[in-house]
């Protein structure tokens, strides 16, 4: 029979889950389908007893529900230390993280060992916490922020430092990890860091993906930085949520060259 999932959020905008996990089911014969569902607030509610009554098998969380699905479902460890969910497995009434699986994973498959490193992670959202949460056992990480009370907040939660912007350019890390929106399309194209700081040829992770090459992923190629893309993370993600769904191993590639595609197509 097949099972359906699918991805929440409002305005969910040109989400490239579906994509991606369509073409999975496609590569692994595995009897699925995944669609959109864009849920106004005021209907989130319905909108999750709905998928329970229907029998959908999984769906994905996007911006604004990654909490306020926290409630509905038992949480994973991960979900708990993090405060942010982003998979639903509706069969086994569990909620995941699987952002933190999206960052391990887009390092170790770019090359990027990231233990004992000093990693500096620009951004204090939901983002920053799934990746603060991913590195911080092993790697000394430190986290920035535009709004620093922000910053503080996150970095006393998880015990790491939080460092001033205006103090970054006295350091050195190994790893830059930008988890802001700065670069993405529809927002100012601007570096989340200074040249100087590239200049000390840190690897670079953006952990956005739309476009696939950001104006920081081609300054850190410039600069002879190691550098890995939110194409990766979205894809490691993703595959994830497939084993978390389907309990088979995620055709990684495949996944990747739809969403690759997808980006093309709507550039
Ligand atoms: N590749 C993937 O799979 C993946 C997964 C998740 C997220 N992402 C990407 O990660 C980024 C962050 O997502 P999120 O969910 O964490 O967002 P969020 O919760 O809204 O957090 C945004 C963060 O960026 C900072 N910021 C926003 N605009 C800024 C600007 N103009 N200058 C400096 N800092 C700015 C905010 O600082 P303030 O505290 O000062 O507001 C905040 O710390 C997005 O681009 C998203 O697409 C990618």
């Amino acid at each position: 029979m097949m099972e359906v999932f699918g991805v929440i959020g409002y305005p969910l905008g040109h989400s490239m889950s579906p994509v991606m996990h369509n073409a999975a089911f496609r590569e692994t014969g595995y009897q699925g389908i995944y669609v959109p569902f864009e849920v106004r607030p005021e209907n989130f509610e319905s909108a999750i007893e709905g998928i329970k009554a229907l029998g959908i098998r999984g769906i994905n969380i996007t911006i604004p529900y990654k909490e306020r699905i926290l409630e509905f479902f038992r949480q994973r460890r991960e979900v708990r230390e993090i405060g942010a969910a982003n998979t639903v497995d509706l069969k086994r009434k569990t909620c995941h993280n699987t952002d933190v699986d999206g960052v391990i994973g887009a390092l170790q498959s770019s090359g990027v060992d990231a233990k004992d490193m000093e990693v500096l992670v620009v951004g204090a959202g939901g983002a920053a916490k799934a990746c603060v949460y991913a590195l911080k056992d092993d790697n000394e990480v430190y986290i920035t922020n535009r709004t620093a009370k922000k910053g503080v907040e996150l970095a006393e939660r998880f015990d790491v430092e939080f460092i001033e912007r205006e103090r970054l350019e006295t350091l050195k890390f190994d790893l830059i990890i930008n988890a802001t929106p700065l670069g993405m399309k529809g927002f100012p194209e601007k570096l989340p860091v200074s040249e100087k700081i590239l200049g000390k040829k840190p690897a670079v992770f953006d952990m956005v993906y739309n476009p696939p090459e950001t104006l920081l992923i081609r300054k850190a190629l410039s600069y002879g930085c190691k550098a890995v893309s939110g194409v990766d993370m979205l894809v490691y993600q993703g595959a994830k949520a497939f084993e978390i769904f389907t309990g088979k191993k995620a055709p990684v590639e495949v996944m990747k060259k739809a969403v690759v595609s997808e980006l093309k197509k709507i550039a």
